[in-house]
């Protein structure tokens, strides 16, 4: 695996490939890699013959008080991962790289930004639409492959890549859990060993507030409010959101048509957790 830290060096080596006329899949991480990404590149190489991984934590997504100077990091573990993973070309620029001194210029993808994670992170999907494009413009993709997990970014980015008309096909991927349902995400590590227990309870709590809403469709906001209290019983500190929204707007419905999904973000002491289930 070829590891580059410049866009003119990320640039050659695509320009290299792209002689050879040998398609591109681009795979946006910022490190601590887990199975969830594992399975990104996977999806990244049953789509092209070559995959890139970026590792990249990108300042101008996390805001003041959150964890930038504690995102769990590990590089030689991560270039390790990704060498077995056959990916072709790890890139892993500086924040001075991809944020020079006189860097002016910001995305930001109006409406769906400012619902749920957008709401209570102000400033965080600005951060993700700016970084991804500068990525996609440096890397030039056939394709990006994203998680599920973080449906409401997923949305932004295709937003923003349709909008800026940008000659990449968005790929999702679906959530990888533990076995007890957890959504693997980096910040897992952030818990503690009595979180782990509570912390799968968001995704039973999803699935059982999916079966209650197929079972009595006019009563969402009801099951919603009912599964938050549980929620707070089984130990998380507060909940952010527990919604039912249209996948395409983000925006909260009152019945189901066939696009929506639950919606939550939770605390425990040691992480915010998000997911998602599909109604
Ligand atoms: O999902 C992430 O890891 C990040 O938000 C991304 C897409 C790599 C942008 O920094």
């Amino acid at each position: 695996m070829k590891v580059v830290y410049s866009i003119e060096d990320l640039r050659k080596t695509v320009q290299t490939w792209r002689k050879s006329g040998e398609t591109i899949a681009l795979i946006p991480t910022m490190g601590a890699l887990h199975d969830g990404h594992l399975s990104l590149v996977s999806i990244g190489r049953s789509y092209c013959q070559r995959t890139i991984v970026t590792i990249f934590v990108n300042p101008t997504q996390f805001g003041e008080n959150e964890d930038l100077a504690t995102y769990p990091s590990d590089f030689i573990q991560d270039k390790k991962i990704l060498e077995k993973a056959n990916v072709d070309l790890l890139f892993a620029p500086s924040v001075k790289e991809i944020y020079p001194s006189d860097f002016a210029t910001q995305i930001s993808v109006k409406g769906l930004s400012q619902e749920m994670c957008g709401a209570i992170r102000p400033g965080h999907f600005e951060g993700v639409a700016t970084v991804v494009t500068k990525l996609f413009l440096q890397a030039l993709p056939d394709t990006a492959i994203f998680g599920e997990k973080d449906f409401q970014q997923l949305q932004v980015i295709r937003r923003l890549t349709a909008d800026l008309n940008i000659p990449v096909k968005i790929i999702s991927g679906p959530t990888v859990r533990d076995a007890d349902g957890l959504a693997l995400s980096s910040r897992n590590s952030y818990l503690s060993e009595s979180e782990l227990k509570i912390a799968p309870v968001l995704y039973s709590t999803l699935k059982s507030a999916a079966q209650a809403i197929k079972a009595n469709n006019s009563n969402i906001e009801h099951i919603c409010e009912g599964a938050l209290q549980s929620l707070l019983t089984a130990g998380f500190l507060s909940v952010d959101y527990f919604d039912v929204r249209d996948e395409n707007t983000m925006m909260t419905v009152t019945k189901i048509k066939g696009a929506e999904r639950i919606f939550c973000a939770a605390h425990l002491k040691g992480a915010r957790l998000i997911d998602n289930f599909k109604l």
